[in-house]
């Protein structure tokens, strides 16, 4: 029996190269494991979460698939179950800043990993820069939405690359694609620091000027 993923899960896997040797940390059911596993043809597949609970339902499914000898399912905090063959990490579905935490300080952890592919819930400007300061550049990035909720997934390859702060912002590739999602998004965005400015009274003189700044990044890139 084939496992069915969400759009947002699905746009995850379609980013994740075929043999790879992967880490999804924060697995919690383990479905997007278990996908990978019966499409990708990884050499290796750990499902890790920092809690038991959503570990034993990943065990469940892995179960229900017949998938129980191609995933280890480790408990543990951020990479902290990796092993050191892994060559791709994945992290969906979890706040950016707690993406960071995860990464940043182990670096020494995952020299052998040459891939990242994260979907942060928020904070996805901090996430570019961030794992960019680690070494890695973007790749690829798609935005998907689902259930009126838009979710960049954003594969880094180690390597180098020089970015602007609009980059950071909205992402070099969906900039570049000028992707419809985030033509949309970028207009929102548009719509409330104009708002913002308009009410923000004239003694805030900093974040007025910040406004404008972000204001002007947006109209040239729309
Ligand atoms: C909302 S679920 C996302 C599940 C799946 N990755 C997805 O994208 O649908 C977040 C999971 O991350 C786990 N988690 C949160 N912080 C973690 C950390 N520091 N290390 C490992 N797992 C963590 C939670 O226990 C939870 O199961």
């Amino acid at each position: 029996m084939k496992v069915k993923l969400n759009h947002r899960l699905l746009t995850v896997a379609n980013l994740v190269e075929e043999e790879k040797s992967i880490i999804d940390v924060g697995c919690d059911h383990a479905l997007l494991s278990i996908y990978l596993v019966q499409n990708k043809h990884p050499k290796k597949v750990i499902a890790s979460d920092i809690k038991e609970g959503p570990l034993s339902h990943a065990k469940e499914n892995i179960r229900k698939y017949q998938v129980q000898n191609q995933i280890i399912v480790k408990l543990g905090p951020g990479i902290e179950p990796i092993e050191k063959d892994i060559d791709t990490i994945i992290i969906s579905g979890m706040g950016g800043l707690n993406m960071i935490g995860i990464l940043k300080y182990k670096k020494d952890t995952y020299q052998n990993v040459d891939t990242m592919i994260l979907s942060p819930n928020s904070d996805v400007y901090q996430v570019r820069k961030e794992i960019c300061k680690l070494g890695f550049y973007i790749e690829n990035e798609m935005l998907v939405k689902e259930n009126h909720i838009i979710y960049p997934v954003i594969r880094f390859q180690r390597g180098k690359r020089k970015y602007r702060e609009i980059d950071y912002l909205y992402g070099p590739i969906l900039l570049q694609k000028k992707d419809s999602l985030l033509v949309n998004y970028m207009k929102l965005e548009q719509e409330k620091k104009e708002k913002l400015l308009s009410l923000l009274p004239k003694k805030y003189f900093q974040k007025r000027l910040q406004l404008k700044k972000e204001l002007k990044m947006i109209q040239k890139n729309l």
